[in-house]
């Protein structure tokens, strides 16, 4: 069954090596539901010797420079003081992660939050449910699956007078049963057009706002995935995530003069996800050798841990549903609570010690910080620059 995938899983670390396929990993339950997906999102360590891994699990606190993630600046120490509240802009803030994250935050009573939600009343729902006092939050539209959405958000934001601090880029789709491509507004495939290429431009468009800010940190936050990252033994699991030459994406993922898929390949909703939070990756990259110095903002990605319980498997076949949380809590021990994910994704907002720019984050088991290693192509830098320029023109700001 599904959770027998369990048992392949000490001799599939000892073989598993970046950039290199093992057919043991296709497995498919007799449920037909792939065993890929039971084991995505769980085991932040990338596949590394043992000597790596104790050195990650007694070092707390940025224990490992990632060798492969661009040079950074160390900034100088926050001690600037302020009297305002942060602002931050988290989007899909109405459900899972987001909606933890804000909590935590406006728990502090140091940050309002803005929620950027494609839906105003859940998004209303949510933040009551969650025990958000009306005061600390505002909510306001953003589809990312719609420039034009992004583009009036961003006007809104600048219309609103308020200063902005933080931007989180947090909302995303997954369609792992998707047996035909769908598409956003402007015609790209669902997931990378919503994950990464609406991201991509509010990004892009808000950097001029959070270049006015007087508070004493500002921070861009795309949230990653393990899944992305094929040095990490969930990232090996096919379909894995592989941008290719970038054909796919150069042609505008649009099914119809090209492939829907970033490699140009068959469309396939869990590699497009994968693909997508590379892209999220490369993007922050990107960002930080583009304005990390010149602008002073902190540039960062995460991986949250394996929050099984949240929306983003929605998608997935009620079996599914149903064992992936257990599977995550009891066998590969992967589980983080929505609670404690919202924790984590909250320091990479407002821990003024994280001021590290270029740096993707994750947790050990005892849920500290460590710098992570990412795989070497969401780490590639030509391949990034590459990204950053086609999703320029798909865009519209090229
Ligand atoms: N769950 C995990 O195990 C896991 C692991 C690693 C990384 N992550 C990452 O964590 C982030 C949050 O995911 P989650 O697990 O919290 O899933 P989630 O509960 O499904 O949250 C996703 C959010 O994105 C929003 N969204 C989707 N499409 C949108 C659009 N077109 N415009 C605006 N908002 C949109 C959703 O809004 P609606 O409420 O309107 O649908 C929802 O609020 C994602 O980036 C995901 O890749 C999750």
């Amino acid at each position: 069954m599904a959770l027998q995938a369990a048992s392949l899983l000490p001799s599939a670390i000892s073989i598993c090596k970046e950039g290199k396929s093992n057919a043991s990993f296709k497995e498919t339950s007799p449920f037909g539901v792939s065993v890929s997906h039971l084991k995505a999102e769980f085991n932040p360590h990338p596949v590394k010797s043992k000597k790596f891994k104790r050195k990650l699990s007694v070092k707390p606190m940025v224990a490992q420079i990632a060798t492969a993630t661009p040079e950074t600046n160390q900034a100088a120490p926050e001690t600037k003081k302020t009297l305002r509240k942060g602002n931050v802009i988290i989007t899909g803030a109405s459900s899972g992660l987001g909606l933890a994250t804000a909590k935590v935050l406006v728990e502090t009573e140091k940050w309002h939050v803005i929620m950027a939600c494609r839906n105003f009343l859940k998004a209303e729902r949510a933040a009551k449910s969650a025990g958000i006092a009306k005061d600390n939050y505002t909510i306001m539209h953003l589809d990312l699956a719609s420039l034009d959405s992004v583009r009036q958000f961003v006007d809104s934001v600048r219309l609103s007078g308020r200063p902005l601090d933080v931007l989180v880029c947090n909302a995303a789709v997954y369609l792992p049963t998707a047996k035909e491509p769908t598409f956003t507004a402007e015609g790209f495939e669902l997931s990378v057009g919503t994950n990464h290429l609406g991201h991509f431009l509010l990004s892009r468009l808000l950097l001029d706002e959070l270049k006015k800010s007087d508070y004493p940190f500002k921070r861009v936050i795309i949230v990653g995935s393990i899944t992305g990252n094929t040095n990490t033994l969930a990232g090996n699991v096919p379909p894995k995530a592989n941008l290719g030459d970038l054909r796919g994406l150069a042609g505008g993922l649009n099914g119809i003069n090209g492939s829907p898929m970033i490699d140009g390949g068959d469309f396939d909703g869990a590699k497009a996800y994968k693909d997508s939070k590379v892209c999220n990756m490369l993007t922050m990259q990107e960002f930080h050798r583009r304005y990390h110095e010149e602008t002073g903002i902190t540039f960062a990605s995460l991986y949250p841990g394996c929050i099984a319980t949240t929306g983003l498997f929605r998608e997935h076949i009620p079996l599914f549903r149903l064992l992936f949380p257990p599977f995550q809590k009891y066998i590969t021990k992967g589980y983080v609570s929505e609670e404690e994910a919202g924790k984590r994704l909250a320091q990479v907002v407002s821990d003024p010690s994280l001021t590290k720019s270029g740096v993707y984050w994750s947790w050990n088991k005892n849920s500290a910080s460590f710098e992570n290693q990412l795989s070497q192509e969401a780490s590639n830098p030509e391949k990034a620059r590459k990204v950053w320029e086609i999703s320029e023109k798909l865009v519209g700001l090229a």
